[in-house]
């Protein structure tokens, strides 16, 4: 299977990356204005700016450009998408656009996050009505050469936008905070790291393998008078939960809002 991915930015090379640790992909395109025309090879990648030669070669188009520039790629392109599987990655470019767009192709959008560049993405993704059982497969193989998936419907994509796609920046601010919380107490900032993110994915992982309610843990870790009930009531006091709650409605809104305008 031959893929090309067009906007070789953050996500895209993340993806890129990803879909060509895949053995069943032969060939993997990716497409940035600043390239150069020729195609540059490097194991199973061709870098080029061309986006027409990709797409004619591709068996599946991944589209990675920023919203603003989907208007001149979408035009550019539609002439040779006609039948092809096409997974748009672009926050709040619906399903109805697209189509409108590039009328023919078999559309899916899907939503990743940052962790796809260590292959630890979470994707939603959401099939347009043309999809067929294969193509789903073959967009399931695909982002899960670079993490987990999940299908939603489409209409909850801004939310998904607002948490999962989002979700990386809250929990680095989260972690960097910890760390600072570390330091202001004596330890050593690479301790603090490595305390902080362990702490951070082995209460994910904890929570996710023994379907552990998230209030349960806490309950479980709070003593009477102890350090942790110390600590939480701290949290309460900086409002910690309603603002992260505000955050991501804030967010969904302002996906909504994009949305509106592209
Ligand atoms: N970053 C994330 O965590 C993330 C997560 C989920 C979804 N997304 C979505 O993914 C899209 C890209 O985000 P990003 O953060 O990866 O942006 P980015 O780093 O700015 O990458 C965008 C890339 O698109 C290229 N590009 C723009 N127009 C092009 C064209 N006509 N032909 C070929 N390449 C073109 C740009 O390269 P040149 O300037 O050289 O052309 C750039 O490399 C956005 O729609 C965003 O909503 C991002």
């Amino acid at each position: 299977m031959k893929v090309a991915v067009l906007g070789g930015g953050k996500i895209g090379e993340a993806i890129a990356n990803g879909v060509a640790r895949s053995p069943r992909v032969t060939r993997v395109f990716v497409t940035r204005r600043s390239s150069s025309p020729s195609l540059a090879s490097k194991g199973k990648r061709r870098t080029t700016s061309d986006n027409l030669r990709v797409c004619k070669e591709a068996d599946v188009v991944v589209i990675a450009v920023k919203a603003a520039d989907a208007r001149h790629l979408l035009l550019e392109i539609a002439p040779v998408v006609r039948g092809r599987l096409v997974i748009s990655v672009m926050a709040a470019i619906s399903l109805s656009k697209l189509h409108s767009a590039l009328p023919g192709a078999r559309l899916v959008r899907a939503m990743p996050n940052v962790a796809a560049s260590v292959g630890k993405a979470i994707t939603a993704f959401s099939p347009g009505p043309g999809i067929r059982a294969s193509d789903r497969k073959t967009v399931e193989h695909l982002l899960g050469t670079f993490g987990e998936y999940i299908a939603v419907p489409e209409e909850l994509m801004d939310a998904v936008t607002a948490l999962s796609g989002s979700g990386p920046a809250y929990i680095a601010i989260l972690i960097d905070a910890m760390v600072s919380g570390a330091l202001k107490v004596g330890l050593p900032r690479d301790i603090a790291f490595q305390l902080v993110t362990k702490t951070l994915t082995g209460t994910a992982d904890l929570l996710r393998e023994k379907g552990v309610h998230p209030a349960e843990l806490r309950d479980l870790v709070t003593t009477p008078a102890g350090t942790t009930i110390a600590g939480i009531y701290e949290l309460e006091k900086g409002a910690f939960r309603t603002s992260i709650m505000n955050a991501i409605e804030a967010a969904t809104h302002a996906a909504s809002r994009v949305a509106e305008k592209v």
